[in-house]
């Protein structure tokens, strides 16, 4: 086997502060981290109660999983823990191609032996008849026929060998980097705003493939499946919550028709054969929010929004439409192969920052959909439905997630609450882990939060779970199970306002500003299961920083890591993992990286691509033959303007947000 390749030093700059700019905080997630984080509630950190009747169990042996696991699956939990770790073969083909080494350059930068291609472009026409773009004369009309702003999650459904359809979440818009001499949203012409409105959304484009290799490219021809969403597409409020009064307005008597969704981050696709899209930080987009407790959970601001779209559609004006912002924050699921239909906001699937949703199937043949809520101190959240995901009938499928269970997880660890101060030492055990429980919040027909109906615990979720313990966590973004083992990864992505007293188990670091990656194994490995063990396979930063760990493997052969964002997985079971947050926590530009999680290579991260400046590596996903890379660089010359712009990728003139794919030139698997 060939050995790891050698990492150069980090450049010595950057390592103060963390994240990115001030502008993309700004227009992102509406200075999120520049606030006081919204979870005020008295919920325990680590759920203290749990971890001090668990540190009297002197007894509990290192690697056992704590109290409330049952016998059966103690056991099976155990077993699945004993697949990893030094010494065991690894069980499928490890990544080995050269890491590409840290960078401030402005381009994606990729392995040896593998070719990319810059698949679409914002501005670049989707519907047929689109009109060529032109960022000096751009118009909402021809914006809303066009690819939108800041490509985040990237889905890909294959019709066949050679055709797909790819599915990308514009998540928000960085006007200072679309329109000349922008200033900002209290000045901004009703245009540059209308134009803002349709670059949000998502759309669906036709590709082809491209010489019988991994390449993919924009389809020609009639493209009849070629979509455009925005922030103004109607959209059905479905599940337990629709047409309840809190979603109720002037526009919409019945709360159960939106315009449009916002700031959509993560997503994730289903057996079925359609895509999610999760509404993330809707907060900054409204206008005078009343001060009361629920939107001050959910960081409604009370002052005027940054964008003012309120200034052109009084929806915005939460003074005047208090319900509109009740509409927004949730998981959408749009079917590509009907381009007619309408997207379908999930309620079942609560409101909250929603950072994606992956399924998996259950044993008995249900759903299960993982979802972060991405805040600092916020919840890791599960949905499983009730009916059972039958092959082939999609009019059922997509009834599935409408009914069944909303759970938030809880996390108790193994080890004594006094040994972790927030250094990220490992505790005397050798591993930050532990078990964990999935709490039930409600059914589509019964909420088990007193003082909460069924439509409140889904439309004010994060105060239902406040009430029952859940752990506050280092801002859980993306989910993704392995394909090969069932386990369930979730990337903890960093949290500056953590103190070291808060620290815990589960989140070991008080400040915490690089992030972590958190490893779920569900009770006999069933979505299913009430019941988890958990533990921390990779504490991300400067592998030369004592406070980093990278499964035990040999840290001098490991490459940095910093604010893991966006999980997936080839099909051997490699996690890929895609970062947000690189140039002010580490001085280097984001990337993508892999990292075995199986055997004696667990933990040994290699870095596949890095991006453009300022830019973040969103996507990521492997193609399910494992020939194609999709990345989506979201924000490049995130901090100039389009007159001084600090990134001109992809075409050197001004930067783009657009999505590539990348593929090895011999045709191997892509990592090989
Ligand atoms: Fe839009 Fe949580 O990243
Ligand atoms: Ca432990
Ligand atoms: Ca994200
Ligand atoms: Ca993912």
């Amino acid at each position: 086997m060939p050995e790891s390749a050698p990492r150069r030093p980090l450049p010595l700059l950057g390592q103060v502060g963390g994240g990115r700019s001030r502008a993309t905080c700004a227009l992102r997630c509406g200075d999120a981290c520049f606030h006081p984080a919204p979870n005020t509630s008295a919920n325990p950190y680590f759920g203290d109660i749990f971890q001090k009747a668990l540190s009297r169990r002197s007894a509990l042996r290192a690697g056992a999983v704590g109290a409330g696991v049952s016998a059966l699956g103690l056991s099976a939990l155990g077993t699945a823990a004993a697949d990893r770790g030094p010494g065991r073969p690894h069980p499928a083909p490890r990544p080995t191609f050269t890491s590409v080494q840290p960078n401030t350059d402005d381009k994606v930068t990729i392995p040896r032996g593998y070719d990319q291609h810059v698949i679409i472009r914002w501005g670049d026409p989707v519907l047929p008849g689109a009109p060529e773009f032109d960022v000096d004369a751009q118009t909402a009309e021809a914006q809303e026929q066009q690819f939108g702003y800041n490509c985040d999650y990237v889905g890909f459904h294959q019709l066949d060998d050679d055709n797909g359809l790819l599915w990308v979440n514009h998540e928000y818009t960085n006007e200072e980097l679309m329109f000349p001499g922008y200033t900002d949203g209290a000045t901004a012409d009703e245009e540059h705003v209308r134009i803002a409105m349709a670059a949000h959304g998502g759309s669906i484009v036709e590709l082809k493939r491209h010489a019988g290799t991994g390449e993919w490219r924009l389809a020609d021809g009639e493209r009849a499946f070629n979509r455009r969403l925005t922030a103004s597409t109607p959209m059905r409020l479905t599940g337990p919550a629709a047409g309840h009064e809190l979603l109720r307005t002037q526009d919409d008597p019945d709360g159960t028709l939106v315009k449009g969704m916002l700031n959509n981050c993560a997503g994730g696709m289903t057996p079925w054969g359609t895509f999610l899209s999760a509404e993330e930080n809707f907060n900054q987009y409204f206008s005078n929010a009343p001060a009361d407790a629920p939107n001050a959970r959910y960081g409604m601001g009370t002052g005027l929004a940054g964008r003012r779209w309120d200034r052109f559609e009084e929806r915005f004006d939460l003074a005047k439409h208090p319900n509109e912002a009740n509409r927004f924050g949730y998981i959408v699921e749009i079917d590509p192969l009907d381009p007619g239909s309408e997207p379908l906001k999930r309620t079942m699937l609560g409101r909250f920052k929603h950072e994606g949703a992956t399924i998996r199937i259950t044993d008995d043949g249900r759903v299960a959909a993982y979802m972060g809520d991405d805040e600092r101190f916020d919840y890791m959240y599960k949905f499983v439905s009730a009916k059972k995901y039958v092959e082939g009938s999609r009019r059922h499928n997509l009834t599935l997630l409408d009914t069944g269970t909303l759970y938030v997880a809880r996390l108790t660890g193994n080890s004594p609450a006094e040994e972790f101060d927030g250094s990220g030492a490992l505790p005397e055990d050798g591993e930050f882990d532990g078990s964990g429980e999935w709490i039930a919040l409600c059914t589509d027909t019964e909420s088990f939060v007193p003082g909460f109906s069924v439509a409140e615990v889904l439309v004010r979720t994060r105060l239902a779970a406040d009430t029952v313990g859940a752990t506050k966590m280092d801002r859980p973004e993306d989910f993704e199970p392995s394909p090969v083992t069932g386990k369930v990864y979730c990337a903890l992505t960093n949290n500056s306002a953590r103190e070291p007293g808060q620290a815990d188990e589960p989140n070991p670091r008080g400040p915490n500003k690089h992030g972590h990656i958190l490893e779920i194994v569900e009770a006999g490995s069933d979505a299913g299961a009430t019941e988890f063990a958990w533990n921390v396979p990779i504490v991300c930063g400067n592998p030369e920083d004592e406070d980093t760990y990278y499964a035990g493997f040999d840290k001098s052969k490991v490459m940095p890591i910093s604010a893991p964002d966006n999980l997936t997985f080839d099909k051997d079971g490699n996690l890929w993992i895609s970062t947000d947050g690189q140039p002010g926590a580490l001085g280097i530009n984001d990337a993508l990286h892999v990292v075995p999680v199986e055997g004696r290579f667990r933990g040994e991260l290699r870095t596949f691509a890095t991006v453009p400046v300022g830019a973040e590596a969103c996507g990521p996903l492997i193609s399910k033959d494992n020939k194609t890379v999709f990345l989506a660089p979201q924000h490049p010359g995130d901090g100039g303007t389009l007159a001084e712009p600090t990134s001109t990728w992809p075409d050197g003139d001004f930067p783009r947000p657009s999505v590539v794919c990348i593929w090895h030139t011999a045709g191997r698997d892509v990592g090989r």
